[in-house]
């Protein structure tokens, strides 16, 4: 299937590594011209460099250093991409992860700061970008989250609570920003991102797993699939929610997890 997504411009949010960096993979290897951002000048230019390897002819790939959780940096990243390409089409968001424990050990500053990373980053990001998706003939919006939204994950207080803002969200773009804009949620289970790689060799260090593979099959035990994601299925799904071929999509929360959520 051809996505079609040749001369589009799109902007991937936290992209020189893992989920949004395979996002911004699939959609440069589909012809798009993608700007990738991140905290560090040195990493998003190295992601820059591999996503080039990917793209298809033609396709550009501009990394800009912009932290998500600043409203200037953001806003200086989709004015930067407007003036390189004349346009904005698509806006994908990823995030880091928040941190991890569980209700009574969470300061209440983690909170604010997992609210400001996961849900104002997306809504700061999309604000500034509507007004150009609006004045595209392919505008959409493609928010990555995680399965925690539908089935809160153990010892992930802060996933399972703030990032469900994300989806009210989506939802209320999908409907106010249509049929300008489409926009729509990303689910992903567990993917073989830098960020899980290394949980699993710290496990290995602790002796918990014999060797990387025993690791890796026990993350996948409860998918029905029985392996974890490769990151670059996620970015496809992303690409094809992007794509025209997906043009009456609108407002869904899609998993990507193997078959692991039971609802
Ligand atoms: N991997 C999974 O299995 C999985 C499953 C479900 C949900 N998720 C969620 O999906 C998101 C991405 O996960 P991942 O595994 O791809 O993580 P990752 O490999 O650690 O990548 C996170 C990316 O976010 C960037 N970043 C972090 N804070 C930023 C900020 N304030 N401003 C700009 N960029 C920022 C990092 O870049 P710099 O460090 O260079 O700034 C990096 O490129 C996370 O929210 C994670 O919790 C992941």
């Amino acid at each position: 299937m051809d996505l079609q997504l040749e001369g589009e411009t799109a902007i991937v949010t936290a992209s020189s590594s893992g989920l949004g960096k395979a996002s911004a993979e699939a959609l440069a290897r589909e012809g798009a011209n993608v700007v990738v951002c991140s905290r560090s000048r040195e990493r998003i230019e190295a992601a820059a460099e591999d996503i080039r390897e990917e793209a298809a002819e033609g396709a550009e790939v501009m990394p800009i250093e912009a932290d998500i959780t600043d409203h200037d940096d953001v806003v200086a990243l989709v004015e930067a991409t407007v003036e390189a390409y004349g346009g904005l089409d698509h806006l994908v968001t990823s995030a880091g992860g928040p941190p991890s424990g569980p209700v009574l050990d969470t300061p209440e500053e983690e909170w604010y700061e997992s609210y400001d990373l996961l849900v104002m980053s997306v809504v700061r990001a999309a604000r500034a970008a509507y007004p150009h998706l609006a004045d595209s003939d392919a505008g959409t919006i493609t928010c990555i989250t995680s399965t925690s939204v539908a089935e809160p994950i153990e010892g992930l207080v802060l996933s399972n609570s703030v990032r469900r803002a994300v989806i009210g969200f989506v939802k209320t773009v999908a409907r106010e920003w249509a049929p300008d804009v489409r926009a729509n949620a990303v689910l992903p289970g567990a993917h073989e991102t830098p960020r899980v790689s290394d949980l699993i060799e710290q496990s290995l260090e602790r002796g918990e797993y014999e060797d990387y593979e025993e690791g890796l099959q026990d993350w996948a035990a409860d998918i029905p699939m029985d392996r974890i994601g490769d990151p670059q299925e996620l970015g496809d799904t992303v690409a094809f929610l992007t794509s025209e071929r997906a043009g009456f999509v609108n407002g869904v929360s899609l998993p990507v997890d193997g078959g692991r959520l039971h609802g």
